[in-house]
């Protein structure tokens, strides 16, 4: 077992596991160099630099938990479409009946994160947890709908509104997708897997509750390994988030992790939620926040330290290891 197994298994650990949501990335002089060579998606594609930036973080700052280099789009270019980044993704967008009409995912055109998987799982040292991942149903379908991220997923919004018998029928085809990729890492190494659904706060709770969970609880039901599910702007839904049926779940920022606890419920594992933009202040703010997000949490077990949302690429990375070593020294 590790500290993040232990952890979202509600059992005792020597001290709480802390990884960051977004650590493989441009904030490290390392990534930068590797991709001054490599395109994003060839290192996406190329398993040996997927593993080695996956890496990165782990050695520069020792992380309890190593999440795979990809993005929640890396999938959909195995259900036939094409993707651009620039830096967030591109595509073409799509209507509801395109979506439920997709091909399903084709797993040898995935299989690349599989063996990033694998070497990741065999390079890493044994108290660090490999985290595998995927976007989930509604937050795929925001970018499938729009064509890219933006500030209001209006065609989300009405597509969810209208509730319609081509939404249901695509939210289906996501779902499974994203079941048989997630089931794929497990098979390959993956330990515990997180679902993102970025996008998804928002939407009214009421939709969250009839389409958004449910949508997710299917892509996370059956698993052989621990799930995440995290939902950042989803604090109006904290009550009802549960029925997803994950091990552990994600919070931001917005609301004290505490009180989050308590709506979520506290037999259920909590990860979170220093925002990210504390790292971006200084050493001594930084044992503060830490100081009173351990006192938060404190005398019970379940809590995965975590950003409330991606690390920013500007983030000093003395800042980060202040934020790591506070963790680390904390009792
Ligand atoms: O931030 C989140 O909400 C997490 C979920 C998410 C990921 N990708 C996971 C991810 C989302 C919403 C995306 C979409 C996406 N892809 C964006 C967001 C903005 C937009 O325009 O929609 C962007 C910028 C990309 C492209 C992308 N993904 C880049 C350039 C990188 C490299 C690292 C970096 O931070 O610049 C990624 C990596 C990525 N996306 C990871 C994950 C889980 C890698 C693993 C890790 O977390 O370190």
């Amino acid at each position: 077992m590790t500290r993040v197994l232990d952890t979202l298994a509600l059992e005792p650990t020597d001290r709480r596991p802390v990884w960051v949501m977004r650590q493989a990335g441009r904030y490290l002089p390392e990534y930068r160099e590797l991709r001054s060579r490599h395109t994003f998606q060839e290192s996406i594609l190329d398993p040996k630099i997927a593993a080695e930036i996956t890496l990165q973080p782990i050695r520069r700052f020792g992380f309890d938990g190593a999440i795979m280099f990809a993005d929640i789009m890396t999938p959909l270019e195995a259900m036939g479409i094409d993707v651009v980044f620039d830096p967030g993704p591109k595509l073409r967008p799509m209507s509801l009946a395109e979506i439920a009409d997709l091909p399903d995912l084709d797993l040898d055109r995935v299989a690349h994160v599989a063996e990033t998987l694998r070497l990741v799982r065999g390079d890493v040292p044994d108290d660090v947890t490999v985290i595998g991942f995927a976007g989930a149903p509604t937050t795929l379908l925001a970018y499938l709908l729009e064509g890219s991220g933006s500030k209001e997923y209006l065609p989300l919004r009405t597509a969810m509104h209208a509730g319609t018998p081509e939404l249901d029928a695509a939210l289906v085809k996501l779902s499974n997708a994203m079941h048989a990729y997630l089931t794929m890492q497990v098979d390959a190494g993956a330990q515990v897997v997180q679902l993102f659904d970025s996008w998804a706060g928002i939407l009214p709770r009421h939709l969250l509750e009839t389409l958004t969970f449910p949508a997710a609880s299917a892509a996370l039901t059956g698993l052989d390994a621990p799930t995440i599910y995290f939902a950042p702007g989803a604090g109006h839904a904290l009550g009802s988030m549960r029925s997803i049926g994950a091990t552990g779940y994600g919070v931001d920022w917005r609301i004290p992790i505490d009180e989050a606890w308590v709506k979520l419920g506290t037999d259920v594992a909590i990860q979170g939620n220093l925002d990210p933009a504390i790292l971006l202040t200084d050493p001594d703010r930084i044992q503060a926040a830490v100081t009173d997000l351990l006192r938060r949490t404190a005398g019970r077990q379940g809590h995965v330290v975590n950003l409330g949302h991606g690390i920013d690429r500007h983030t000093p990375l003395e800042n980060v290891a202040a934020f790591v070593d506070a963790i680390k020294e904390a009792h």
